[in-house]
């Protein structure tokens, strides 16, 4: 009797250091830092990723899990898909046979049409607005170095849709990088940002890399060129992942998450004029 309840003790004292460690290993799988102090139940989550056709399709898998379990942990609303194939990328068209937690919207590029807008209402008050572009098409107009007809009506429709979203937090995704006052001729650069600048845009996410100076801008993981050894495959695996969206009235946080699901990077955006309230 005696030799049984030692063992029984023993045997409850294993468990609940198991559910211990299980409990502290599944709360916050992404977070090893204490950035999501600052959360609260009234936050948005939501998740970016870049086109998946580049990856192949086991990898596809691999990274679907991972933005589920964060989907599921964070109770993310929405994805945004930065692919320039919008509905027909095959990242997206994956992740409803893989995941059902995955069968929230999926926001992209609408067909034929280089722009559009999504208005989402924040969970207790506000609105955040994500404007799909084409800056490639931009720029391609641009190539020739001088304005045309097709030039001027892009901006006139960039203008357009920036002005029709007056949500709270206004984010622009694109599949391209953002024009560079180098490459671009410098006129027309500046107008751009003068225009995303007027209309109050936040924050500029793209699957190419950035280099704007006026502009807080942020990349997608997209399996980039592998820096320095360009045989070990390891190493570009690195470079794929999601971004993890954390959105309240006064701020707006990104965590940049590698394919083993660790954050790599943080990036914070405070509302301007909106820290007092
Ligand atoms: C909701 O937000 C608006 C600003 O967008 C503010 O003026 C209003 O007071 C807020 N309402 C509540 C109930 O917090
Ligand atoms: C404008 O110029 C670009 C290249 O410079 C060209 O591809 C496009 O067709 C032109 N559009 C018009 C309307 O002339
Ligand atoms: C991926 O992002 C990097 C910056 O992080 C950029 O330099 C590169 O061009 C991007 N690659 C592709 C294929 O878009
Ligand atoms: C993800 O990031 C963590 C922390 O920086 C690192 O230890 C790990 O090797 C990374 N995973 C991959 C697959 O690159």
């Amino acid at each position: 009797m005696k030799q049984s309840s030692w063992g029984c003790t023993i045997f409850i004292q294993l468990s609940l250091c198991l559910i211990v460690y299980v409990s502290l290993h599944l709360g916050h799988p992404f977070f090893s830092s204490n950035d999501v102090d600052n959360a609260t139940p009234l936050d948005l989550y939501f998740i970016s990723v870049a086109g998946g056709g580049f990856r192949p399709l086991h990898r596809q898998t691999h990274l679907l899990r991972l933005m589920e379990k964060a989907a599921e942990t964070y109770k993310a609303k929405f994805v945004v898909s930065s692919s320039e194939h919008g509905e027909d990328d095959p990242l997206l068209q994956h992740a409803s046979r893989v995941s059902s937690s995955l069968k929230i919207p999926w926001y992209t590029r609408k067909k034929g049409s280089g722009y559009s807008r999504e208005r989402i209402a924040m969970p207790f008050n506000g609105s955040l607005d994500v404007v799909f572009v084409d800056i490639g098409s931009l720029q391609q107009d641009l190539l020739g170095g001088t304005l045309n007809g097709s030039t001027i009506s892009q901006l006139k429709r960039l203008t357009r849709i920036l002005k029709a979203a007056d949500g709270d937090w206004r984010i622009v995704v694109g599949s391209d990088s953002l024009l560079t006052l180098r490459k671009e001729p410098k006129e027309f650069a500046r107008t751009f940002y003068q225009i995303m600048t007027k209309y109050g845009v936040n924050l500029y996410i793209s699957e190419k890399g950035c280099t704007s100076e006026s502009l807080t801008c942020i990349t997608v993981p997209n399996q980039s060129e592998n820096r320095g050894l360009t045989s070990d495959s390891n190493k570009r695996e690195m470079e794929d992942g999601f971004l993890l969206h954390r959105v309240s009235f006064s701020e707006f946080v990104t965590y940049t998450i590698n394919s083993s699901g660790q954050v790599i990077d943080t990036r914070l955006v405070k509302q301007k004029g909106k820290e007092t309230i």
